[in-house]
């Protein structure tokens, strides 16, 4: 089919949420090109050589214009300038498409979305499980659950034939308002770190190139591509960078996307410090850059920096980069190291040797998956007089109010977004059904009603609905009912950070209202990530439910009736008040000027330009510097509404008898012991007090472990805790230090609980 005008696109592409969708067509994605037949015999097919040496051979082989090709993105253009036929029509999604040389059997590079499920899948019209958000991931502390996630995601990226996954997010929340913290997995880099690996190491195991992203201090994005993060090289490398060390290493990721903004002054995309010095030398990253789309500033400075390929947006490389490289201002050796690195990493992968071939994708395996996520992830942060879990057999009259309760599960919003099986239960404003930026404008809802779960839970309850629009008729119902439950909702979305802390559309007044009703009154919070709880004296209990998924009604449905014991822990802060973060006014791009005014995308005069579109640049100083998320807090001796790795369960833990084995990677054992009458698992902690020669924050986490125990039952524990984890960087010398001196190892149930401490010297 022939590519038509663009008011034909965006119908076409309706009701496809994912970015993807909204830059390449699906009906222009059908093939017209055939798929490249493979696998020919060449030399370089022998699987016995090593993906560099393959590399190298196919090198040799390649054009001038197949390597450009190579480093060379194609999609959003598509959706400005739709070419009529070429190589790109064979593309699944516009998430991302790199045609492969046929002539040599090297594949096209088929990427999507995948940090919450495959959010390419919809360009096709194809189901793709919504998980819960990445941070309900983070809050389970499980690596063997990431695993199953990196498992299932790319399962599912097989079954539609993407070879190349855009996903996992690490950037740690700095600014707890970024409207991508759903999409992140929390404060700290070992737990991030950790968890982000096992989800790629299980990608990768299934023969895809993984990818993490955004490298790097993309910490915010109201005005993503303006914002300039200023901040040291000791405090990167202590927290952000470290993030990314870690998922490399327990990986072997392929790929890292470089982020929109800039850091120190310099785009991320250019910036050879991060690129080359940190991430191809100290880490020994032998694969590609690719940048975030249209995150590709220069041609010369970004492609001498260590971007590798540039993701459409812009014009950067392809014909600017090939004259480039024909006048001598980039050698052809670093053109030859760009494909090198491209080419290695797809024998490494295994995605030249094992395609993807497509096929109905296992339903059942994501909804287990999407459910046990929500289940483990979920945590319980408050729980008086043990109103939960609820009896089914003693309640009688239960009122569900708000957060459209009675139909879904509230979803973030941007390129992560999977499109919503059925479409979004809370239907779009109909100006905005047909828009194919729609992700980025609409609030989706996944088909999953909390009501219906509870329904089924207790059965002989009568369970009645408000949608808690009006504070009066929902008082009433909670009034009349034996327990009130409160579905509290706030939407994020990429491309714009959120207001405040606070939850939006008078929630609070709604909570308020209710619990002056009701005295047993459960607030279940459908949250991106923190928010501030003005009514927390007020109510019984609360859930931090995060973006519950596909399954979020079941799961919902087993831990507020005790099927499930909730387990998840905070993997960030919950503030009193905004006064309290380290930047407490946020700092937004400059006001729009006649001079400047506010950039718009191209095509979508509603949309605003943060996503894409230069303007003015402008400073944030992370000026907190290594003192991330919880290490803030504890260095400010400031209180929290709910600290760093803070959850409650259904029973009760003891913690006793610690002891350190002596050595430099010390394990640290200690008795614990469920105190209470219920099967459960407790994450237990580990965090280290460095010596005050140091010049750290009070404690970092150093491990950690899921321990399940029978009620009475005592287990002894063993954390090992790496010495890398132990180390400062020292600027000085680029290399990092094991400080001699007093070092105190704490052991409990969050970071703001730790009854063990011992001390060890060095
Ligand atoms: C996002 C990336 C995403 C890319 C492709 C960008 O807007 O920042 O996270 O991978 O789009 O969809």
């Amino acid at each position: 089919m022939k590519f038509q005008k663009k008011s034909g696109f965006n119908k076409r592409i309706a009701g496809s949420v994912t970015l993807g969708a909204a830059l390449l067509s699906s009906t222009w994605a059908m093939a017209q090109f055939p798929a490249i037949s493979q696998p020919k015999h060449y030399p370089w097919s022998d699987t016995t050589l090593s993906p560099d040496t393959r590399a190298d051979m196919v090198v040799k082989e390649l054009t001038l214009d197949e390597k450009i090709q190579l480093v060379h993105g194609l999609g959003w253009q598509a959706m400005f300038v739709p070419p009529e036929s070429g190589p790109g029509t064979r593309a699944i999604s516009a998430g991302g498409f790199i045609p492969g040389v046929p002539r040599l059997g090297i594949p096209d590079l088929q990427m999507s979305d995948s940090v919450e499920g495959i959010s390419g899948a919809g360009a096709r019209g194809r189901y793709a499980t919504a998980l819960p958000s990445a941070e309900a991931m983070a809050a389970a502390w499980d690596p063997a659950l990431s695993f199953e996630i990196g498992t299932m995601i790319g399962n599912e990226l097989r079954s539609i034939g993407f070879n190349m996954s855009l996903g996992s997010g690490i950037n740690l929340i700095r600014e707890p308002r970024d409207g991508r913290t759903f999409e992140y997995k929390g404060e700290d880099p070992l737990l991030a770190g950790t968890l982000a690996g096992q989800e790629l190491k299980a990608e990768k195991a299934l023969h895809l190139i993984t990818d993490v992203k955004h490298y790097a201090v993309n910490d915010q994005d109201n005005g993503r591509t303006t914002v300039n993060s200023i901040i040291g090289k000791r405090a990167m490398r202590e927290s952000d960078l470290l993030a990314f060390q870690i998922a490399l290493k327990d990986s072997g990721a392929g790929a890292v996307m470089c982020a929109y903004n800039q850091i120190n002054g310099t785009y991320a995309c250019q910036y050879p410090y991060t690129l080359t010095d940190v991430l191809k030398k100290d880490f020994a990253f032998k694969g590609f850059v690719v940048s975030d789309w249209g995150a590709t500033q220069s041609t010369v400075q970004a492609a001498m920096a260590g971007l590798d390929i540039e993701m459409p947006g812009r014009e950067s490389f392809g014909e600017p980069l090939k004259k480039a490289v024909e006048t001598g201002q980039v050698p052809m050796a670093r053109l030859n190291d760009m494909v090198h690195r491209i080419l290695r990493t797809e024998f490494d992968s295994g995605i030249v040797d094992d395609p993807p071939q497509p096929q109905a994708p296992d339903v059942m395996k994501g909804f287990e998956v999407a459910q046990k996520v929500e289940e483990k992830g979920s945590v319980l942060l408050k729980n008086n007089r043990n109103l939960l879990p609820l009896s089914a057999a003693s309640v009688q009259s239960i009122a569900v109010i708000g957060g459209h309760a009675d139909v879904g599960v509230i979803s973030g919003g941007g390129s992560s977004q999977v499109s919503p099986a059925g479409g979004s239960a809370v239907p779009p404003p109909p100006e905005l059904a047909n828009n194919p930026m729609a992700v980025f404008l609409i609030t989706a809802y996944h088909r999953s009603a909390p009501l219906k779960g509870i329904r089924e839970k207790a059965p002989s309850a009568v369970v009645k609905f408000d949608p808690g629009t009006d504070l009066a008729s929902a008082a009433a119902l909670a009034k009349s009912s034996q327990v009130a439950i409160v579905f509290a909702v706030q939407h994020e979305s990429e491309g714009v950070d959120l207001p405040n802390l606070g939850l939006p559309d008078n929630q609070d007044a709604l909570i308020e209202a209710v619990a002056a009703a009701n005295p047993n009154t459960i607030v279940v919070l459908e949250t991106g990530g923190a928010v501030l709880m003005p009514w927390i004296d007020k109510v019984t209990s609360v859930v931090e439910s995060w973006y519950p998924g596909i399954r979020g009604s079941q799961a919902i449905a087993n831990l507020l009736f005790g099927d499930v014991n909730p387990s998840g822990k905070l993997p960030l802060t919950f503030p009193l008040s905004e006064a309290d973060l380290p930047h407490p006014i946020k700092i937004n791009p400059p006001t729009p000027t006649a001079e400047h005014p506010a950039p718009r995308l191209p095509g979508f005069p509603g949309l605003a330009a943060s996503l894409m579109v230069l303007g003015p640049s402008f400073d944030v100083n992370y000026d907190e510097g290594l003192k991330v998320g919880y290490k803030w807090y504890d260095a400010e001796k400031k209180p929290v509404l709910f600290p760093f790795g803070f959850g409650l369960s259904y029973t009760t833990y003891a913690y006793s008898n610690l002891s350190v084995s002596p050595g430099e990677s010390p394990t640290v054992s200690f008795t614990l012991k469920n105190t209470g009458t219920r099967a459960g698992t407790e994450i237990s902690q580990v965090y280290a007090a460095l010596p005050d020669s140091a010049g750290e924050p009070p404690r970092r986490l150093v491990g950690w472990m899921r321990v399940k125990l029978n009620p009475g039952e005592s287990k002894q524990v063993s954390v090992p805790v790496s010495r890398d984890r132990l180390t400062v960087y020292d600027e000085a010398s680029d290399s990092w230090k094991l400080v001699p001196g007093k070092y105190s190892i704490l052991v409990g149930g969050s970071s703001r609980d730790l009854p063990l401490t011992l001390a060890i010297s060095y």
